[in-house]
């Protein structure tokens, strides 16, 4: 048994309400202790229905004032909402309880008392909920995200360490930009200027060529000032880089990891999916293979449903542009799966990718965009290996060289094709719950306006 901090005595089994959901067969009688606080209190003459929050689930426990005495039973009505207590009581079948069980209280002790809990069962603003996020992540709606995120974590892990990838872990502080040099946190490092990481990747490309195949899985920053529903300045990212791969192998990748974890919340998470009223048919329809689609065909797809639509704050997307968010969410409402657009035009990604040797303005990157609208989740592909072509792209893209000196000698020592992706936790996890703002997948969220709690 677990250490606990506090000892009701002896022959006590202190119990939660997961372990009780457990139970199959209803066994009534069961003496049971609980620690746990009052997600809510209802009262009828001489009974309580006192909903307890244990951190596992919630159970209802019935407080008959016969049972319990005058004075316990005013002291319990008299607490407010989250007030920690221990109760005490008998575990009985009880057939309209989702849980298939409640508990009749025989005895409690008042822990710790809460008055005025600021979130009360009615409705409250964003911004107050968020400004109230230590306490609000009480409630079952983020908890049953956060649930998702802890099974989107585990199927992450178990994806990549099933597979033969060693976890390499990329440092956060770095002495040069990865993503663009217009997104990057500065801070000073004795006396020196350092970054906090935007991407793990460039120390994934050393790990590919030393392991064959690594992983990193860490929070990765963007000082970037889009206060969007997509958006996070600190955010979790998982990047897999692989040796000898090509830009079809990173997309078979990615479409195997996505309808593993998918397979993994659906399997072990589906009662806190129901829970926030996600369409799980939607993610049953998450089967390979995604559709794929050149940046080309895809832009010609966009500027037909804008042709179509008529609507003047859709347009088609400018030549040689990126796509806005609402070119990805119109193109990926056409599609019931995720869907993988590859070559973009070099002139929008990123230094380190290879031009397609057929066509050098058109990169061999993929991103995928989610279903329903909710846009990019990955971003990936194949990386420059030619050592004087990545010096020119460096100098083209005004970065400085020395900095990417240990990274050139991956090409100058038996560089080879390799490749990786990057798959945003938040992303995914916002998408895969259905929810409107990426902000509601992470626990503590930093967006520009928002450093506290
Ligand atoms: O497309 P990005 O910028 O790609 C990279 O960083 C590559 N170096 C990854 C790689 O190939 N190893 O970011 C990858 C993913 C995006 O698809 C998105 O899911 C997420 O990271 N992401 C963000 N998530 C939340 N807030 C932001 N500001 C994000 N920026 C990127
Ligand atoms: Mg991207």
């Amino acid at each position: 048994m677990l250490p606990r901090r506090l000892d009701p005595g002896p022959n006590v089994m202190i119990t939660t309400v997961a372990e009780i959901s457990r139970r199959r067969t209803p066994t009534d009688d069961t003496v049971v202790t609980l620690q746990g606080w009052i997600y809510n209190v209802a009262g009828k003459g001489k009974l309580l229905f006192l909903q307890l929050r244990d951190g596992s689930g919630i159970i209802q426990c019935v407080c008959n004032k016969a049972t319990l005495g005058d004075e316990l039973f005013d002291v319990i009505k008299a607490l407010g909402q989250e007030s920690s207590l221990e109760i005490d009581g008998l575990l009985v079948a009880d057939t309209r309880s989702k849980l298939g069980f409640e508990v009749q209280v025989t005895g409690a002790r008042i822990v710790g008392p809460s008055d005025g809990y600021p979130i009360t069962p009615k409705d409250h603003g964003d911004a107050f909920l968020f400004d109230h996020r230590h306490l609000w992540f009480r409630s079952k709606g983020p908890h049953a995200i956060l649930h998702v995120r802890h099974l989107v974590v585990q199927a992450i892990r178990n994806y990549f360490d099933e597979r033969g990838f060693l976890l390499l872990d990329s440092p956060i502080f770095t002495p040069n930009a990865c993503e663009g040099t217009s997104t990057l946190f500065e801070t000073e490092y004795f006396g020196r200027t350092a970054y906090l990481s935007q991407s793990g990747q460039l120390y994934q490309e050393a790990g590919a060529t030393a392991f064959g195949k690594t992983y990193c899985f860490g929070p990765t920053f963007r000082a970037e000032k889009s206060d969007t529903r997509r958006h996070l300045n600190e955010f979790w990212m998982v990047e897999p880089e692989i040796a000898f791969i090509d830009l079809e192998g990173i997309m078979d990748m990615c479409e195997d990891f996505i309808v593993e974890v998918v397979a993994h919340v659906l399997k072990h998470g589906r009662h806190h999916l129901e829970a926030l009223g996600r369409d799980i048919a939607v993610l049953e329809r998450v089967q390979k293979p995604f559709p794929r689609m050149s940046y080309d065909e895809a832009t010609a797809m966009i500027a037909a449903l804008a042709a179509a639509k008529g609507d003047p704050e859709f347009t088609a997307v400018e030549p040689e542009d990126d796509f806005g968010s609402r070119h990805e969410t119109e193109l990926t409402q056409q599609f019931d799966r995720p869907i993988m657009v590859h070559r973009y035009p070099t002139a929008v990604k990123a230094f380190y990718m290879k031009a397609d040797p057929a066509r050098p303005e058109r990169a061999l990157g993929v991103d995928v965009l989610a279903s329903e609208g909710y846009g990019e989740i990955i971003g990936g592909g194949q990386r420059e290996d030619s050592y004087d072509e990545l010096v020119r792209k460096i100098n083209h893209h005004g970065l400085p060289m020395e900095a990417f000196e240990w990274y050139l000698d991956l090409r100058r020592y038996g560089t080879v094709p390799h490749g990786g992706m990057g798959a945003g936790l938040e992303r995914l996890v916002t998408w895969i719950c259905d929810v409107k703002n990426v902000r509601q997948s992470v626990p503590f969220p930093r967006t520009v306006t928002r450093l506290t709690p």
